[in-house]
């Protein structure tokens, strides 16, 4: 009894309160007395706070007060040591907040901070990844919770004997997320109880962190995150801002404004690890794959073991009898590595798909025919059937949008005056997944609809998702159904994260909506309101763990100047399969952004850390590149209409993810058919182009 709203493009629900500025974030709420934090990084990057003089700061106009180690509020431990912040002398990481000042204005904080005298006992620091560093162990597992190592067959074996092997090592730097909004806080304590708005993709998580954290019963903890400005995954768990504006709110006993600077976001909010990956592929003269290993080396930090899955994806995208996959982690003086956008699948797919694009060369097969032969049914890691897998078909699809037939596979084949021209292809992947959640439904008798669960929109269009699948699951039009979303008071749900938001999200909407239908048949309530509840935990947890993933083809058209290496983006093409497509426009934007950013992997990005220094030493956005709307000259997005039963009851795959998987690689792969010269260590600079190449 679908109304249709399911699969139309409708705009963003809250799209009139942003352009109009109407829509609060968060630390833009009116607060009654409210004051200012800044957080003080801190300027040694291992060691101990011996003293900290802040009379000077104290004594600045405005200045109510600097917490630090030896005054905050006290904190439990907490389920993460990143989180203790402003508890004890120790610096395990340069950038580390030590203190915070609380002002009555922003600038009255500031130059507060500024005022702070710190002295530090410091030792000496590794802040750099190296694949021969003494530091390297096997952790118990890699994230979320894979088996660090995995073989099947024999690998060398198998390998020592295929006529056409390739071994190769590609290396990707740190890289930072860039939300439009940092995280920001605004807190507020009124009798024990804490209420804050925070800048979060999962208002329940935050709030069970600071449970924890102030030894306080949820209840006690209210968190709102009604509008966020992106977050790729840096926001996908209590951050420092909300800690340190708690502490704040609590010392002062005044409510918090706590954002930090752009520049604050580079290290301490978490980013890509580094990565070296050596990959071997061995195929038969046909190019089927008989041997396949990855062994990736990541970082972490002395405080908190983030292992990242970056070899995981080689153990579900292409079969070979003899597979071995290994991921070795480096405990640097370093904050932790965090989520960004795919973590793991997208720089574990960066190495793998170019690899692959070695292959093809080395076998001399189209490397789209390559993957297509080398496509399987069955999931190699699980041994059982996918649900659905529609990888051939994104492939032939993007092949035939883009023009892919006919391609000279020789490098520097195409020349346009000073442009050397090539193109490139990259498979992709990543889980479709889906968490617990709850939701309730509820009708008025003046036959509108209140939906209610504690889903984020992070700016992916989320609210208008869910918004769509609950008018389609009530069985009314849209226009009669009203959201809400972003509060913690309401029902509890799953976090905007790991592309699983609107299949965890919608699993439990339509459960509610249904529960409300049996509950009155009629539909409208005669007087008063009728709620019904539902909660996904019982079917979330006894789905069959059955190996679930969407997938998409990237297609990519380089130029390169001949003189001097500068590479351009002629065209980006993907095609995914990513389930059931809730809403075209939004999930565009999530497609197109997701390229938008593996573009900029490739070409732009790069965290460049002074072992001297021990820390990034470009962080804001004039040093730091990110791809802007100039470097994307043509970008398209399609999917195929994919219907898989097995996944939730949306028939959703999740596709915030997807995007990024396996673009930069199209885009080094590109690169060599344009100019010859593989370049194995992003990002693709120009001066690595010019040094290698001689193109001139
Ligand atoms: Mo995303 S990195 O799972 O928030």
């Amino acid at each position: 009894m679908s109304t249709g709203a399911v699969g139309r493009a409708y705009p963003r629900l809250e799209g009139p309160a942003k352009v109009t500025g109407t829509a609060r974030y968060a630390v833009e709420y009116p607060v009654n007395g409210v004051t200012y934090g800044w957080a003080v990084p801190s300027a040694v990057v291992r060691g101990r706070i011996t003293r900290i003089d802040t009379a000077e700061a104290l004594a600045s106009p405005g200045v109510l007060a600097v917490l630090h180690h030896g005054n905050a509020p006290r904190m439990a431990p907490g389920p993460q040591p990143e989180l203790r912040l402003l508890q004890e002398p120790m610096v395990h990481y340069r950038g580390q907040y030590v203190a915070v000042v609380v002002a009555t204005s922003l600038e009255a904080a500031r130059e507060g901070a500024r005022l702070v005298r710190i002295d530090y006992d410091a030792g000496p620091h590794s802040t750099v990844l190296t694949d021969d560093h003494p530091g390297l162990y096997k952790p118990d597992q890699v994230n979320p919770s894979y088996p660090t190592d995995t073989a099947e067959g024999d690998f060398d074996a198998g390998y020592a004997a295929a006529p056409v092997r390739v071994d190769v090592t590609y290396r990707t730097p740190a890289y930072h997320n860039n939300p439009m909004e940092p995280h920001a806080t605004t807190a507020q304590w009124h009798d024990g109880r804490l209420m804050v708005h925070d800048s979060t993709q999962g208002a329940t998580p935050v709030r069970a962190i600071l449970a924890e954290l102030f030894e306080l019963p949820p209840e006690s903890i209210r968190v709102v995150a009604e509008h966020v400005g992106g977050g790729f995954g840096s926001k996908g768990y209590a951050k420092a801002s909300v800690v340190l504006a708690a502490l704040a709110a609590r010392h002062v006993d005044r409510p918090v404004k706590l954002a930090l600077t752009r520049q604050q976001l580079f290290g301490p909010i978490g980013y890509r690890t580094p990565t070296i990956q050596r990959v071997r592929l061995a195929a038969d003269t046909d190019g089927r794959l008989t041997a396949i290993s990855h062994d990736a080396i990541s970082q972490t930090s002395t405080i908190w073991e983030f292992a990242e899955q970056t070899a995981v994806y080689t153990r579900s995208m292409y079969a070979a009898p003899h597979r071995r996959t290994t991921h070795r982690v480096a405990r640097l003086d370093v904050p932790t590595p965090f989520w960004m956008r795919a973590p793991g699948e997208c720089p574990g797919a960066y190495a793998l798909e170019s690899a692959l694009d070695e292959l093809a060369i080395a076998v001399g097969i189209d490397p789209v025919e390559l993957r297509i032969r080398n496509d399987t049914a069955v999931d190699p890691d699980q041994g059982r059937p996918f649900t659905s897998r529609d990888l051939v078909a994104c492939l032939r699809e993007g092949a035939q949008r883009f023009g892919w037939a006919g391609r000279d596979p020789s490098p520097r084949s195409r020349r346009d005056g000073r442009w050397l021209i090539g193109t490139g292809v990259a498979g992709a992947s990543y889980p479709a997944r889906a968490r617990p959640s709850s939701a309730t439904a509820t009708a008025r008798p003046d036959g509108s609809f209140l939906v209610q669960i504690d889903a984020t929109d992070i700016g992916t269009g989320a609210r208008t998702a869910i918004w769509q699948v609950a008018a389609d699951a009530l069985g009314v039009p849209p226009e009669r159904v009203e959201i809400r979303i972003g509060d913690s008071e309401l029902p509890t749900a799953s976090l905007a994260g790991g592309s699983m938001g609107t299949a965890s999200w919608s699993w439990a909407v339509i459960r509610a909506a249904q529960a409300l239908r049996e509950k009155l048949p009629g539909g409208v309530p005669p007087t008063g309101e009728v709620t019904a509840e539902a909660d996904t935990t019982e079917e979330v947890g006894g789905q069959p763990a059955l190996p679930r993933y969407a997938y998409g083809a990237h297609f990519v058209e380089v130029r390169v100047d001949a003189d001097t290496g500068e590479v351009r983006l002629n065209r980006m093409l993907g095609v995914f399969a990513a389930g059931r497509v809730v809403n075209p426009t939004t999930a565009r934007s999530q497609l197109i952004g997701g390229m938008t950013m593996g573009l900029s992997m490739a070409l732009h990005e790069e965290g460049l850390l002074d072992e001297r220094y021990g820390d990034w030493v470009n962080h804001d956005l004039a040093t730091y590149h990110i791809t802007g709307c100039a470097d994307v000259e043509s970008i398209e997005a399609y999917w195929l209409d994919e219907r898989d039963d097995e996944l939730n009851p949306a028939g959703v795959k999740g596709l915030g993810e997807i995007g990024i998987v396996g673009a930069a690689a199209a885009v080094g792969n590109a690169v060599h058919h344009a100019t010859g010269v593989r370049i194995r260590e992003l990002p693709i600079r120009l001066d690595k182009l010019i040094g290698v190449s001689g193109l001139a």
